[in-house]
């Protein structure tokens, strides 16, 4: 009896020591380190879903030859964490899908190119992941196309307000609605909403004109009976706001089956209200964009609910945001939640001059919820951050958000030389504009949701 249970704990010592030993070894650094076997494993899991041929990044590192080409680079933009790209301090808050590098594996690329980037053995070359097409998450199992555009070389910024309809066999529900820009590097920004049509009150989604340039248009009425928006006896649909979304380096964000999505009704229209054409090409260029449906296998039980701080939201900028030249201006912004929220997702926004961006909430005990901390704001990576789990936000708690801006010379990304005033002209989404805003997907609170895990 007691030597069975002897041999059992000694068993379990053993098992133990062989696992420790076993992961100090995949984190130990080989002393000769090469591409095969070393460093291509750390490409893949961390930096081809966007440096692959046709990722996000202008440059693909796949191969040896294409990441020996690029070794120095890689060893920067490794060591100074700038690659891959993740502004939110890990350190604050962590959240679903977090891009970091380990410590283990920045010295191995370190020591990849000390060593002189050596190939190693071709037939240790792992296999390249399965990455979605069109997508950023999936296999849509529905796309939309949304009608393309043609962008003269040299063009300015445009906006443009689109009409993307739809006719489905049934009412259904929708898990993740997601915009997949066809050009991305002109493709800036989208903000779009859902008209809902009552069967009975609408002949033809499809009637009327796809796309209106808003610089032409007076009017978002006359826009809007021009896209042939209302019901056949000219009242309005209901309108779902913001269900789809896109910012530079964004995916698509997914939660568990059965919490968030939303109703797709038999007729209806996306209504991106301000698809941003931002890049200027010197080429013609045409944007075919789409819009991926995932349907959802279970009805949304619980339907994500947003709200924002700062520049058009329920909590003003302090003091206005107006950057005069050559300063660099604090703003904040501070919300009372009147209810017990659980909050989902985090979208912290600001342009070019933003150099940090903190929020948290401040309890009515005293006590803070960190919520996120940007040490160095990149307009790039305008992640939507989904907490691991959902964070609790007691009733009469203040959510307060901080912004630092840098309008002077030192801000590399300072659209003016020299330096000009620069301010929030009622959210407008130029570049050259500025914006403080901290967008909350939340749900009323349900006991026990600060257990609940968002990872899929
Ligand atoms: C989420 C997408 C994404 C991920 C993940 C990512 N990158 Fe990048 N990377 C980019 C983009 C976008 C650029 C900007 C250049 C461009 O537009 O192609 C870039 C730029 C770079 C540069 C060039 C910097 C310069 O301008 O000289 C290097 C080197 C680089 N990445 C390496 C890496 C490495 C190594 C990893 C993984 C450890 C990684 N990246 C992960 C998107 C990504």
């Amino acid at each position: 009896m007691l030597k069975t249970k002897l041999i059992r704990t000694y068993s379990l010592l053993l098992a133990a020591i062989l696992l420790i030993t076993a992961c100090n070894d995949k984190e130990s650094v080989p002393s000769r380190v090469n591409f095969t076997e070393h460093v291509a494993p750390i490409l893949y899991a961390n930096c081809a879903i966007c440096h692959r041929p046709g990722g996000n990044a202008h440059f693909s590192l796949v191969t040896y030859a294409e990441a020996k080409n690029y070794a120095g680079a890689i060893a920067y933009v490794t060591r100074e964490h700038l690659m891959p790209p993740w502004p939110a301090d890990p350190h604050y808050t962590q959240f679903v899908g977090q891009r970091l590098l380990s410590e283990r594996d920045i010295k191995v690329l370190q020591k990849w190119v000390e060593q002189g980037s050596e190939e190693g053995p071709a037939n240790q070359l792992p296999a390249l992941p399965k990455y979605p097409v069109g997508s950023t998450i999936g296999t849509p199992d529905m796309r939309i196309p949304v009608q393309p555009f043609f962008l003269k070389a040299n063009s300015s910024d445009r906006f443009l307000l689109v009409k993307v309809p739809f006719e489905l066999p049934n009412d259904t529900f929708a898990s993740v609605i997601e915009f997949a820009p066809g050009n991305k590097n002109v493709v800036h920004h989208v903000n779009g909403d859902m008209i809902k049509y009552q069967f009975d009150k609408k002949t033809d989604v499809f009637a009327g004109e796809k796309v209106v340039d808003m610089v032409e248009d007076s009017t978002i009425l006359q826009a809007y009976q021009r896209l042939k928006l209302p019901n056949d006896d000219g009242s309005y649909p209901v309108l779902q706001k913001s269900v789809v979304n896109y910012l530079p380096g964004v995916f698509a964000q997914r939660y568990p089956e059965g919490l968030g999505g939303y109703f797709l009704p038999r007729k209806g229209a996306f209504l991106l209200n301000d698809l941003h054409y931002g890049f200027t090409s010197k080429d013609d260029i045409w944007d075919s964009s789409y819009i991926n449906i995932f349907f959802a296998k279970i009805p949304p039980s619980r339907p994500v609910k947003e709200f924002q701080l700062g520049t058009l939201g329920v909590s003003p900028v302090e003091p206005d945001l107006v950057i005069q030249p050559n300063t660099v201006k604090h703003v904040s912004s501070h919300f009372k939640v009147p209810k017990d929220i659980s909050v989902l997702t985090i979208n912290p926004h600001m342009h070019l001059l933003g150099k940090s961006f903190k929020a948290y909430a401040l309890q009515p005990n005293g006590d803070t919820i960190r919520l996120i901390s940007i040490p160095n704001w990149d307009f790039n990576w305008q992640y939507f951050y989904t907490f691991k789990k959902m964070v609790k936000i007691p009733a009469g708690s203040t959510i307060v958000a901080e912004g630092v801006y840098d309008n002077t010379r030192q801000n590399p990304n300072n659209p003016f030389s020299p330096p000009q005033l620069v301010r929030d002209r009622n959210g407008s989404m130029k570049a050259t504009d500025e914006m403080f805003q901290f967008i909350i997907t939340y749900l009323p609170y349900v006991e026990g949701d600060e257990n609940v895990s968002l990872e899929r």
